[in-house]
């Protein structure tokens, strides 16, 4: 049996202004309707051999998680670990493996599955988790490797080793490089990009956070016993003792863990990854115009070349303007020029600090 762990927190900055804190990149709607917390709970049941699916989220998102899993009409046993407040990944992942460890044994696999990126390519996806799942019942964490394109800084990298059937070996997990580092691992080739995604046994993490950071998950068992204080949960909705939790290091499973383990295999996959990290990315997945010019919503562009423009109800008319982002909410409009894009996560900074 396999047990998916959505990952759903992060509040995706560089989309802002429709990714917020109270409305995070996973709920936000893509052109097509739907949004990345739906696709990936889709992703997730379409697999074989799901015994339930387990979503890690904030307790404020709790009922519109609910509702968009309903909407998908799947038909499958649900647990949410609600988190009082955002740890980052790594505590997030070590509730779902003592929970899974627990009531579903030791040896079970878990898939951790962040909600912020797209896969175009489900076959592949089938594919690959497939095989993550063989070297994850070897002992190993299993990460995904994506065929790195550019020396982006965003992201983890994952230096190939020697074969190990049906993947390889990790030879260094790198999160976050450096610019130059990342421009080094592309030219020396035999790195790939860390999807994001994992999968290794509920005993296989608890194993490597012992080593890698044993207070983190010291205090992660002290929180899940007195979450379970009276009883060992069933399916449906569990909230995390809010105040041990919050005492738990706000951390991510990449720094944590995949840095230091030992036992760390990859997945190479062609995925049809897409992390949706800037507005750049959100429009790729518009056709364009003979222009270039791409839309969602009411808008109107004359004389206009490679603009995206996205208005939820007022009509946005662009004259004689190139290269430019126009976003448009009921309260917030962005302007950002293409080469800046990256550049939107200063928005929210600023505010935070000005108001
Ligand atoms: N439940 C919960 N709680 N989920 C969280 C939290 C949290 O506190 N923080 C983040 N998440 C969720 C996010 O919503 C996202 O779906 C996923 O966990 C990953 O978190 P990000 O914050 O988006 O990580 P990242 O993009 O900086 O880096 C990770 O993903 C990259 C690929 O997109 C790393 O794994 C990189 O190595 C990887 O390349
Ligand atoms: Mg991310």
């Amino acid at each position: 049996m396999l047990y998916p762990v959505i990952l759903s927190g992060g509040a995706g900055t560089r989309l802002w202004p429709i990714s917020r804190e109270s409305h995070p990149k996973p709920f936000i709607q893509l052109p097509d309707g739907q949004t990345l917390l739906h696709k990936t709970y889709r992703r997730a049941v379409n697999l074989p051999n799901v015994g339930e699916v387990i979503t890690v989220t904030n307790r404020d998102y709790y009922f519109r998680t609910k509702d968009e899993y309903q909407a998908t009409q799947a038909r499958l046993a649900s647990t949410y670990l609600l988190e009082p407040v955002g740890r980052n990944t790594a505590p997030a992942l070590a509730m779902a493996a003592l929970y899974v460890g627990e009531r579903f044994g030791p040896e079970a696999v878990l898939l951790a599955l962040p909600a912020d990126h797209l896969i175009a390519n489900p076959d592949a996806f089938g594919q690959a988790v497939a095989a993550a799942t063989q070297l994850a019942q070897q002992g190993c964490l299993v990460t995904f490797g994506v065929q790195p394109t550019a020396a982006e800084t965003g992201y983890g990298y994952i230096q190939v080793g020697d074969p190990q059937p049906p993947g390889y070996a990790v030879r260094r997990f790198i999160e976050k490089p450096d610019a130059a580092s990342a421009a080094a691992f592309l030219d020396s080739g035999g790195f790939y990009w860390n999807a994001g995604m994992f999968c290794f046994q509920a005993q296989s993490l608890l194993h490597a956070m012992e080593r890698a950071c044993p207070h983190l998950l010291q205090a992660a068992r002290q929180c899940w016993a007195l979450t379970t204080q009276s009883g060992t949960p069933g399916s449906g909705m569990v909230e995390l003792h809010a105040a041990s939790f919050s005492q738990l290091p706000d951390i991510s499973i990449d720094y944590a863990v995949m840095e230091q383990a030992h036992n760390v295999a990859v997945v190479p996959c062609d995925l049809g990854w897409s992390d949706i990290g800037s507005w750049s990315a959100l429009s790729q997945l518009v056709e364009p115009d003979e222009h270039g010019n791409r839309h969602i919503g009411h808008a109107v562009a004359l004389d206009s070349y490679n603009t995206f423009i996205q208005s939820e109800r007022h009509l946005v008319a662009a004259v004689g303007v190139r290269d430019l982002f126009v976003v448009n909410t009921d309260d917030a409009v962005l302007v950002v020029h293409r080469d800046k894009v990256q550049d939107v996560r200063q928005v929210v900074q600023h505010l935070k600090q000005h108001g």
